[in-house]
């Protein structure tokens, strides 16, 4: 691995089209990732960075444990352990089943195993302007990721990819595109706010859980920006302050992008939007 040619920006580094925190990850363990064992019961949640990865990690998880059987663990980000991330700390053979992942990472790099089909994948989008904006604040108080110097700095980087997270755009492609070769539950967080019950329902006939309507009502109410904020469990308050001082229940907004963008801004966006996924068909909903 040779750092030098690798590194993108000043924390970040590229390896097989994707953008990695230097320091936090190695080329050898992403690629030891491809054989990593998959059994049938696992459930793996797949968003870009600022989706509603958190939100939609309490919502499985409550799901989960109205379901009985799902092992303890006291955070939901420990529940539901990063793929890419903490495997150097815990070996997650040992886990017992069910066990629950998040991953950020391009379905090139994902476990081969997953093509089986057995094992499931819940991926969350979000509209690319709110997630812009999101990511904006969030690397202002994530120390792996770059700094940004300004707004339209920060868009800039964001558009050529340059960011914790990689390019949005391929992302999406590349998840949406290959969707038949795995068993996976396409989501966005617009719908989630604007039908938190249909989408808990969603996941939970997706996950073949049968959940009370009282259940699910449950499972809603945990889910809630109001309730999660104050849920330690699930509010990440307590995941390492070393390299996070900010907040994950920021705004939980759809629209919060009018506030950012200038006009010119905003149809650069729209124009790239076009230009990569025009042809998906992909719809997004802005406010
Ligand atoms: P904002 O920064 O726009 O507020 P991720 O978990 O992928 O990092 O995404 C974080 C975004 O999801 C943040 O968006 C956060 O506020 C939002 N979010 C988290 N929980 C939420 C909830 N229960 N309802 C609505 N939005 C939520």
């Amino acid at each position: 691995f040779h750092q030098k040619e690798c590194q993108i920006t000043e924390k970040l580094f590229k390896y097989k089209d994707c953008v990695f925190p230097l320091g936090f990850v190695t080329p050898e363990y992403i690629d030891s990732l491809q054989t990593f064992e998959i059994r049938d019961s696992d459930v793996f949640l797949v968003t870009y960075p600022k989706s509603g990865t958190i939100w939609t990690q309490q919502i499985i998880i409550s799901i989960c444990e109205l379901d009985g059987g799902l092992n303890e663990y006291p955070y939901n980000y420990q529940q539901m352990a990063w793929l890419e991330y903490e495997m150097k700390e815990e070996d997650y053979s040992l886990r017992p089943s069910p066990r629950l992942f998040s991953s950020h990472l391009p379905p090139h790099l994902m476990p081969l195993g997953l093509k089986d089909k057995k094992s499931k994948i819940v991926y969350v989008m979000r509209n690319p302007k709110d997630n812009i904006v999101s990511h904006f604040h969030f690397s202002q108080s994530f120390s792996p990721w770059d700094t940004p110097k300004s707004f339209e700095d920060f868009l800039e980087q964001y558009l050529a990819g340059n960011v914790g997270g990689s390019s949005w755009f391929d992302h999406i492609r590349a998840w949406y595109l290959n969707r038949d070769q795995y068993n996976i539950l396409f989501l966005t967080y617009e719908d989630m706010i604007l039908d938190l019950k249909g989408v808990v329902t969603k996941i939970c006939r997706f996950l073949g859980k049968n959940l009370s309507d009282e259940g699910i009502d449950q499972v809603v109410e945990k889910a809630t920006f109001r309730n999660m904020k104050k849920d330690s469990k699930a509010n990440y308050e307590s995941f390492r302050r070393d390299l996070f001082s900010g907040d994950f229940m920021r705004k939980g907004r759809i629209g919060d992008w009018k506030n950012m963008f200038t006009v010119a801004q905003s149809e650069r966006v729209d124009r790239m939007l076009q230009e990569k996924l025009g042809d998906t068909g992909l719809k997004f909903i802005w406010e």
